[in-house]
């Protein structure tokens, strides 16, 4: 029986297992989403990342294990009571009309609309709020098949702004985009997060993860092989191991943030069989 601490939790997950077919990927586990935190999901390709927010979507229904979602089974909301909870924006989106930009972001709008009632006033207000906070204003009248992929990503985020849920689910939002517009997703994600939204969000960037997020889950074939802040589970030991590849970790001077540097295959044979203490510079604690 959850108390009335952890029924106020947005997300818990527990014991989750998921097979596609025979492949199990997502292995037990468990996490939970604290209330106006952003959790960043971290892991190589494969791991499960997005198979995870597919569960806490709802998209999926898990082989075993129990997600609540304000302290009820997920299993329990209708489909439009979780678009006022919780919207998505998933790695991939096809859409497969040519509407406009703002069509697009109204479709956010939709679990709050009855059945066959029209958008009014308000939900204009919020759908203009939303493209502006993404900075997509100027594109409204753009076909959605007509934008770059960064643009396009943004548009999604803004459909997600318009639905209003309080909490978000994305799957690298920031993919496709350039680092001016990468950061000001991530500044608004922060913004939303000060309002009081609970932000769960697959990154594959791991100096952003480290600068942005308040804890992190780290995966690896399905497993959450560490769950904690940034700076304890993006270490340069974690990284290396899980990611199988030479990396450089520093602390960075004027973050404090811990910053992951890629390593080229000179570099990262230079560095092949030297002690793990010349490898990182001021090792985060492990
Ligand atoms: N629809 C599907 N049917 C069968 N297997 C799938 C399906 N979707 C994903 N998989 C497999 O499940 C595993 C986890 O996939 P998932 O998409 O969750 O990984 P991910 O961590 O999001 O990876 P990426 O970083 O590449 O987006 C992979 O081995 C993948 O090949
Ligand atoms: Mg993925």
């Amino acid at each position: 029986m959850a108390n009335s601490q952890e029924s106020s939790l947005p997300f818990q997950a527990a014991n989750l297992c998921f097979r596609y077919g025979a492949e199990l990927v997502i292995d037990d586990i468990s996490l939970e989403l604290r209330c106006g935190e952003m959790l960043g999901v971290i892991g190589p390709n494969g791991s499960g990342k997005s198979t995870l927010l597919r569960l806490l979507s709802g998209v999926l229904q898990p082989e075993r294990g129990d997600i609540l979602l304000n302290g009820r089974p997920l299993a329990v909301y209708t489909r439009r009571q979780l678009g006022r909870q919780l919207a998505v924006v998933p790695q991939e989106t096809i859409i497969e009309f040519p509407f406009s930009v703002t069509e697009v972001v109204l479709m956010g709008r939709s679990p709050h609309l009855g059945g066959f009632s029209f958008e009014g006033r308000r939900d204009l207000e919020i759908v203009h709020t939303a493209m502006a906070r993404c900075g997509v204003s100027q594109l409204a009248k753009r076909s959605i098949h007509e934008l770059s992929g960064g643009e396009r990503q943004r548009v999604i985020l803004a459909r997600a702004l318009a639905q209003e849920a309080d909490i978000l689910l994305l799957d690298e939002p920031g993919a496709f985009l350039d680092i001016r517009h990468e950061v000001e997703i991530y500044d608004l994600l922060h913004d939303l997060q000060r309002e009081g939204r609970s932000i769960v969000t697959v990154l594959h960037d791991l100096n952003l993860a480290a600068l942005y997020c308040d804890r992190v889950a780290l995966l690896k074939d399905g497993q959450l092989m560490r769950l904690g802040p940034p700076g304890e589970v993006i270490t340069y030991r974690a990284i290396t191991e899980v990611y199988e590849t030479e990396v450089y970790v520093e602390l960075n001077t004027l973050t404090g943030a811990v910053n992951v540097l890629p390593l080229s295959r000179k570099y990262r044979e230079k560095l092949a069989g030297q002690e793990p203490e010349r490898r990182t510079k001021k090792p985060a604690p492990i």
